[in-house]
């Protein structure tokens, strides 16, 4: 039986070879490869600023952090992602205000964005962090609308859309990393590429750049990082608080590589999407995943759902047979309001946000990465219409 891992990632001679240099050069942790990435990355997405750290969830709390977000403030954010986009605000004594996405594309919903500051419950909003789930970029013409009315900030949680872009008004086609104040990226091993653990910031405001860039290291002066170099110096003051949330030379070697690589995995995974598109789009069994007009999906993530009326089989068995059957899947996501902390820590209960709950009830991820080859995607289509055909009401 063929056997479809649910991801690979894409590692090839490039990387080893930049790892290895890294590894030979005799400085291994944050110094020239993570100042390169930093550089190079900013460029890749158009940001004026971009800040490499060591993950995508330290990348969400510093930005929180530097904008000043504190005990008693409130972040309305989607419920519909992984955990690292609301655990952050726990560390900053910030609370959620989940609000509930849309049915399409999964992403936060705006007009439950305006409920929420309407409703008069949420005195204390300083913020709006969306997830650009799967790599399909949200809403930002009215994201920003919402948040110039009301006066607030737009962190942006990017972890699955390094690449992604969408239309703005008066812009045309704008990357994913300079549209809101601050844009978290993931570099995790899952993602579309890596550097094994990492993120980083992008931003085009200097003073939230510098703030970031010295707190990602002790709060040290920039440029600490060169203390142990012949053209540093061993002094250093320190200026604010700080975090160890920098990103090593080693993991920027890795990501320098599959930076060359980036459209070429983003063309490959957007060929894969538009194959299981087109396969499960006559199944009236199946809902395929979703991409609006004026949308350049990065498809981190392919989510399809299942009819469970036409089934005889719910998500759960149907996730089950298909690793029964060699094709790694998975679920995402189990939306945040239903799990024990956040009801717990914040009051929320099952039943708060019906349309996330909907999605999680039917939805699984198929395989999308690089590594896939055609018989790979063939099998996954195949093995998914044999289990509607044979499980069918
Ligand atoms: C939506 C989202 N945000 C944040 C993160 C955290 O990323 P990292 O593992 O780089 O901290 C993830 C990780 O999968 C994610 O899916």
């Amino acid at each position: 039986m063929r056997q479809v891992a649910f991801h690979r990632p894409s590692i090839g001679p490039d990387e080893e070879r930049e790892v290895l240099d890294t590894l030979r050069s005799g400085w291994i942790t944050t110094g020239p490869k993570a100042k390169r990435f930093e550089s190079e990355f900013a460029e890749y997405v158009g940001a004026k600023h971009a800040l490499a750290l060591s993950h995508c969830t330290g990348a969400l709390h510093l930005s929180l952090w530097a904008l000043g977000i504190g005990p008693g403030d409130e972040v309305i954010t989607t419920p519909f992602t992984f955990t690292a986009t609301a655990e952050i605000l726990g560390y900053l004594g910030a609370r959620p205000v989940f609000v509930d996405v849309d049915p399409g594309t999964f992403n936060i919903n705006p007009a439950r964005i305006e409920e929420a500051l309407e409703s008069g419950a949420n005195k204390r909003v300083r913020a709006i962090l969306p997830v650009h789930f799967a790599g399909h970029a949200c809403d930002m013409d009215r994201i920003l609308n919402i948040a110039h009315t009301y006066n607030l900030k737009v962190v942006e949680d990017a972890a699955h859309a390094a690449g992604s872009a969408r239309h703005m008004d008066g812009r045309g086609m704008a990357k994913i990393g300079t549209i809101g104040d601050l844009t978290c990226f993931s570099f995790y091993a899952t993602k579309n590429f890596t550097t094994a653990e990492g993120g980083m910031i992008t931003t085009s405001d200097d003073a939230l750049a510098e703030k970031i860039a010295v707190a990602s290291l002790h709060g040290m002066n920039k440029d600490a990082w060169k203390r142990y170099d012949k053209s540093g110096s061993w002094y250093y003051e320190i200026h604010d608080m700080g975090f160890k949330y920098n990103l090593s030379d080693v993991h920027a070697a890795i990501g320098l590589a599959q930076l060359k690589r980036a459209d070429d995995f983003m063309r490959r995974r957007g060929e894969i999407a538009r194959a299981y598109n087109e396969a499960f789009r006559s199944d009236d069994a199946l809902q395929p995943a979703y991409s609006e007009p004026g949308i350049e999906h990065a498809w981190h993530l392919y989510v399809l759902r299942i009819r469970p009326d036409r089934l005889k089989l719910g998500r759960n068995q149907f996730v089950e047979i298909l690793r029964e059957r060699g094709v790694g899947c998975s679920v995402h996501c189990i939306p945040l309001h239903t799990m024990r902390y956040y009801q717990r820590m914040y009051g929320y209960r099952d039943g708060d946000f019906p349309v996330a709950e909907d999605i999680f009830s039917r939805c699984l991820s198929l395989p999308i990465y690089a590594a896939m080859t055609d018989e790979d995607v063939a099998y996954v289509i195949d093995t998914v219409r044999a289990i509607t055909r044979e499980n069918r009401r």
